[in-house]
């Protein structure tokens, strides 16, 4: 909230995807915190409920929809649902990704095809229906989840491999940039956040066995910790908000220092 007791994002209406647990649901409870209306989505009920209970104790408006954002019928469906729901979208935070591949040598090419579609394909699809809503609107923000592992993540290379999930948080980089460019005319910013390793409910039991291991990601953090979702929701926030409003295209890392 500022000194006048508004919020940051004060009467805008924001849709974020993935938001049944971990970093969606700290960005979408940050944003309603800040004065947002909320769409949530995701394919888990559950996760989805608590993060609509977290949400209503704000006394922010929260729509909750199931759907699965790689799903371009589901997509369009949800958009509709949206729009219908609120009038309007003012920002888009496309937070669905993750997924494992293994070692490049034995990847199989049916993982490769789920991470690519899960972290990619879900943002394509969201941001498609999203800016041409928009674009006639000439307003809109859009911020992506890349990851750290955009270059290399060097404990996951080392342990496990993971060479589809960097390749689709690369790529989201580059989706970013370029559809900042097309949009920009329109007045709608598109940016993206790089998480460094960030601990979460889900992760947390593999993160924190991993800080005993030579390369984990503590000692390969600068800062020396890992971030915590708030870190990401706070950033995600920044770029959504107004005090943003000169900043497009650009993917920033929230990542420790590394
Ligand atoms: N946690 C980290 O350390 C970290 C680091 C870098 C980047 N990221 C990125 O940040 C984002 C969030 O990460 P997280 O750790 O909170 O992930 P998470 O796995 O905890 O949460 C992802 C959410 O998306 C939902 N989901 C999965 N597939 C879906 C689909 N097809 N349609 C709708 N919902 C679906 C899940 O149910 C879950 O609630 C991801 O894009 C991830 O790649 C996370």
């Amino acid at each position: 909230m500022n000194v006048n007791g508004r919020g940051r994002v004060s009467g805008k209406v924001a849709l974020v995807t993935g938001a049944a647990g971990g970093l969606g649901r700290a960005t979408a409870v940050r944003l309603a915190e800040e004065g947002a209306s909320l769409v949530i989505v995701d394919t888990d009920a559950d996760g989805s409920a608590e993060t609509e209970r977290l949400i209503r104790d704000l006394r922010r408006p929260v729509t909750s929809v199931l759907a699965d954002v790689t799903d371009e019928v589901a997509v369009k469906k949800l958009f509709a649902t949206a729009l219908d729901t609120h009038d309007r979208i003012d920002i888009l935070i496309n937070n669905v990704g993750g997924g494992t591949s293994g070692h490049i040598w034995e990847a199989k090419a049916e993982d490769w095809d789920f991470i690519i579609r899960l972290n990619l394909r879900s943002a394509f699809l969201c941001t498609r229906e999203a800016s041409g809503h928009m674009r006639s609107r000439k307003a809109g923000r859009i911020v992506n989840l890349s990851s750290g592992a955009r270059e290399g993540t060097p404990w996951t290379a080392y342990y496990t491999g993971n060479a589809a999930y960097a390749a689709s948080k690369a790529a989201i980089h580059g989706f970013t940039r370029h559809v900042a460019l097309e949009l920009a005319e329109y007045n709608i910013a598109v940016n993206a956040v790089a998480p460094g390793p960030i601990e979460t409910e889900k992760n947390s039991k593999r993160m924190r066995a991993m800080e005993a291991l030579e390369y984990g990601p503590v000692r390969a953090t600068p800062l020396r910790r890992l971030g915590e979702p708030i870190d990401i929701a706070n950033a995600v926030l920044y770029l959504a908000s107004d005090e943003a409003k000169y900043i497009t295209g650009t993917t920033l890392a929230v990542a420790g220092g590394r």
